[in-house]
This record gives C-alpha cells, structure tokens and sequence, in this order.
C-alpha cells in the first residue's frame, strides 16, 4: 500500500481486492432504498442479535443445504448452528481464539492465506506446513506429519487442520472432495491419541467464484462429519468486499464459545449490512450478480495468463486458474522473489507489485520456505493493467535471470 502510494504509476498485481466496475452499485442502491422505505425499515437501522439476522441465516442455510445437494431437513444445515460476522476474516479470528491456546498446532497447507498466518502468530499459534497437489491436500504428508507429531509427543498440542478448499488463495487450488473426506477420516484416527477433537476448519472465501460455476461438496456433506468441520464463508469476494458479510456454520461447543466472543468483540455484525444480503439474496439480485462476477473473472484470468504466456520466460510455470483471483508462479529455484530479492526490487523499478511467495508459507521449522514464487491477483487490476503489469513484470524477470 505504501508503495503504491509513493508510487502513483505503479501497478499492482498484489491486493486481493475484488473487481471495481462490476460491484453492484445499482443493485445495492435499490435495494437500500427499498429497505428504509419498507414499513420494518427502522429495523434495519437498530442494533441486531450476537448470532445474526434470522433471514440471512436461514437464506444461507438454504443456498448451502443446496450447494451441497442435501437433504432440506438435515439438521446439520440447521439456521440455528450458523453465526453470521464482520467478513469471515472476524470468524477466523474468533476460532482462533475460542479454539487454539498459546503454543497449540495448527496444520495448515503449504501455501496458504497469509492473513491467517498472522491470526495464527498472534495467538503464538504454531504451524504445520502440508504439501499440496493439483487436487489438493497431499494425504501422505498430512499422515506423515501426524506420526511425526506423535511420536514426538506433541499430537496434544494439534487442535485443527485449516484448508482454504476453493480456488486457494494464494495457489487456486482446490481439494477434492474425496480427499477431504479420507482426511476428516485421517484426522479423527488420530484423536484418540490426541486427547481431543480435532477440527477441519474448511474455508471456502472462494467457493462461488468458480469460472464455470462446477462446484463441489463441501466437508459437511460427509457421513458424520457435521461434529467436526468447522465451515466458513464470505459474501464479500461473492457480492461487495465493502459490504462485508461472512459466515460460518460450527458444531457445538465451539458455536456457543463463538458467539459469546462475537458478543464481546461487537454483539452482533451491523444489522444494516446484513438486511441489504438478505435481499439481494431472496430479490434474486445475488444470483444474477454471481453469474457476472464469474465471467468477469474468468476473462481477467485468461488475459492474465495469455499476458504471462506471451512476456515470461519459458521456465517461469503456473497453473491456469479454474476460479478465485489468484496466480501462483513459479519460478526457477534459484531466481528468489522476496521483499529484499532482486527480482522484487527490479519489479518496483519496473512500477509493478507482486506478494512474495515465501510470505504464504507458515513457520515451520522442519522444511525451508520455499522463496522462487509469487502470488499474482487479477482481482482489482483492469484488463489494461494486467497486461500492461505482466509486461513490466516479465521485463524484471527476465533482467534478473
Ligand atoms: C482465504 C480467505 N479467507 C478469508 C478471507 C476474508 O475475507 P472476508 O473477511 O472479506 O470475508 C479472505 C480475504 O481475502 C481470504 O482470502
């Protein structure tokens, strides 16, 4: 932010903001007109519950009964187990503090969400890297950390693993489903040893913004399950990051811990933020929205990689994306790409900002942190300036290596 502040010309391909031209502007302005007009509209402007607005908690309980494509009476898609709060980003913090104590583990993907690792850091919090594949969590290295950890004593200490499951931030991986089920099976073979619970705290920020809409269940459909996921999401990336409404849906005991933290953090996400979702969701405004957004998405990404096609050298390697905003690069091993590498400081020269890639990975002192990768987001950047960034992106590369 600095930079791109001392740096008016810069262009940044590192913020994980959403797309400006198509926030919905109109929809939300109807939609607030009609809410202060309403005869309950002075509703929307008072104080809420801990829990959240009972409508959205129901719509949301619907759209995920349905995303999920379960039964309309299971009790595990209940609105009672779900809390709404402040982005999903508060949800994280609070599961941090509800569920870990100073020097608990946490396992977590290798990358992962750099937010969460500095949640993590500030409830001292330590980290477990596990290896990814293209479909996702590697299992044998989940099974060989967990041995590890009890052989060495400290299966008490591990309390949960954290899986960013759609379209990853940073990578824009996604695990599959059946990987996510043998590692719920994975983790609650270890809980006897454990002592303890051990949660799956699925967060799926992501899941809506698949390019051609294919989904895939999330951990809660699994037989037995709903004891021990712990799922959370977002309608900020979906419907407005300003907007800032998120959610998750939690097992007890953690959802009355939960909620009473909410309740001392701000007794309830403002109730206003909240009725604007819930009629754009039930108005049909959400759903249209969410069909745009897709598209909009999947051109930024296709001419971001086409821009990374045509200006990186052939050893510089990505996936292409299939949702998210995100493109993880890799480049050779011995090209690093930290804030103090030449490669970063060359990209500033060029006027173009990318997230480290080592800045994605926990502290896990067993392995090295990787440091040849960036994060590249097609997020908030124009088209323009995507491919402009590439271009001045692929120049400092190339004079690096
Ligand atoms: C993986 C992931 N989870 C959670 C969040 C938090 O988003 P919000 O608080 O807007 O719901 C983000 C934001 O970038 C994210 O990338």
């Amino acid at each position: 932010m600095r930079e791109g502040l001392e740096h008016p010309g810069l262009i940044s391909l590192a913020a994980g903001f959403t797309d400006n031209p198509t926030l919905p502007v109109t929809e939300t302005r109807t939609i607030i007109e009609s809410l202060l007009k309403g005869k309950s509209s002075s509703s929307s402007l008072q104080y809420g519950t801990t829990y959240g607005d009972d409508p959205l908690r129901k719509l949301t309980a619907q759209r995920l009964t349905q995303m999920d494509k379960c039964s309309k009476q299971s009790k595990d898609y209940h609105p009672d187990r779900f809390l709404i709060t402040h982005g999903s980003q508060q949800l994280l913090y609070i599961l941090n503090e509800v569920l870990f104590d100073p020097g608990d583990i946490v396992l977590i993907e290798d990358p992962s969400y750099f937010v969460y690792l500095g949640i993590m850091q500030s409830h001292g919090v330590r980290g477990k890297g596990i290896q990814m594949e293209p479909d996702g969590l590697d299992l044998l290295s989940l099974e060989t950390t967990l041995n590890t950890l009890k052989k060495s004593g400290e299966l008490a200490r591990l309390k949960a693993l954290y899986l960013v499951s759609y379209h990853s931030n940073p990578t824009g991986v996604t695990t599959c489903a059946a990987k996510k089920e043998a590692a719920l099976k994975i983790l609650k073979s270890y809980e006897k040893a454990a002592g303890h619970p051990i949660y799956l705290i699925e967060d799926a920020a992501y899941r809506e913004l698949s390019f051609i809409g294919k989904d895939t269940p999330s951990a809660l459909s699994f037989n037995n399950a709903s004891d021990r996921v712990i799922y959370t999401s977002t309608y900020s990336k979906p419907f407005a990051t300003g907007i800032r409404v998120g959610y998750g849906l939690l097992p007890e005991p953690v959802l009355t811990a939960a909620t009473r933290v909410k309740g001392n953090h701000d007794f309830g996400t403002a109730n206003f933020l909240q009725q604007i979702l819930s009629k754009a969701i039930s108005g049909g405004k959400y759903k249209e929205h969410i069909q745009k957004l897709r598209k909009r998405y999947a051109s930024k990404a296709r001419a971001m990689t086409r821009a990374c096609e045509k200006h990186f050298p052939e050893k510089v390697k990505w996936e292409n994306p299939e949702g998210g905003l995100y493109l993880w690069v890799n480049l050779p091993k011995k090209i690093k790409t930290g804030l103090k590498s030449k490669l970063f400081k060359q990209a500033l020269k060029q006027q173009v900002l990318y997230v480290p890639g080592n800045l994605c990975y926990c502290d896990d002192d067993t392995r090295p942190k990787p440091n040849h990768q960036m994060r590249l987001s097609f997020g908030s950047a124009s088209v323009k300036d995507i491919e402009e960034g590439i271009t001045r992106l692929g120049r400092a590369i190339k004079r690096v290596m």
